[in-house]
């Protein structure tokens, strides 16, 4: 899959996005569901460091139990990616194709290492799983997702 067209599907993601549900002063960057994709079950996230710094390796833990899709090897995509307040891409996106297989319902957990772009001071960051489609316009099948807004 092409990395714009992942681009595209991850911000059109963000775009979507409420920035309504947060809380300022919070001490550990909270994971939301996804409000505009119901049909996306929601994602553990854990970030280290929380938050991010601008330019240094990020860890971020996803972890969950998706009951209606199978995750398939080498297919099914993790996607992260960050944007600003005007959901603006920050940087490029980062994607992985699993390296292990996991029936619906069977609890996965996965770790990818992503260097942080250079951050402003507050930014959505976003997590996807899905399947490409091969359908240009509608790339990715999305149903795990989760995002942060941090400020
Ligand atoms: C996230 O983690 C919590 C605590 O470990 C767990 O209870 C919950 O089921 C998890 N959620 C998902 C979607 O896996
Ligand atoms: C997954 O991809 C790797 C690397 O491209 C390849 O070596 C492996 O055979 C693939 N496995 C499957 C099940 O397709
Ligand atoms: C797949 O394996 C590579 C290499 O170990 C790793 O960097 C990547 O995060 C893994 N992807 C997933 C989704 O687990």
């Amino acid at each position: 899959m092409k990395n714009f067209i992942f681009a595209f599907i991850l911000f059109a993601l963000l775009l979507t996005v409420n920035a309504a549900p947060f809380k300022f002063n919070k001490r550990t960057t909270t994971f939301s569901a996804c409000p505009n994709f119901p049909n996306a079950e929601p994602l553990n996230v854990s970030i280290t460091p929380d938050p991010p710094k601008s330019g240094t390796d990020e860890k971020f833990g996803v972890s969950g139990a998706l009951t209606k899709h199978d995750i398939v090897k080498n297919k099914t995509i993790l996607g992260i990616a960050y944007a600003d307040l005007q959901q603006k891409p920050i940087g490029d996106p980062y994607h992985s194709a699993f390296n292990e297989s996991y029936k619906a319902g069977k609890e996965f957990s996965v770790s990818a290492d992503f260097s942080a772009p250079q951050l402003p001071v507050s930014y959505f960051i976003a997590v996807a799983v899905g399947d490409p489609t091969g359908d240009p316009k509608n790339p990715l099948d999305v149903y795990g997702c989760a995002y942060a807004l941090i400020v």
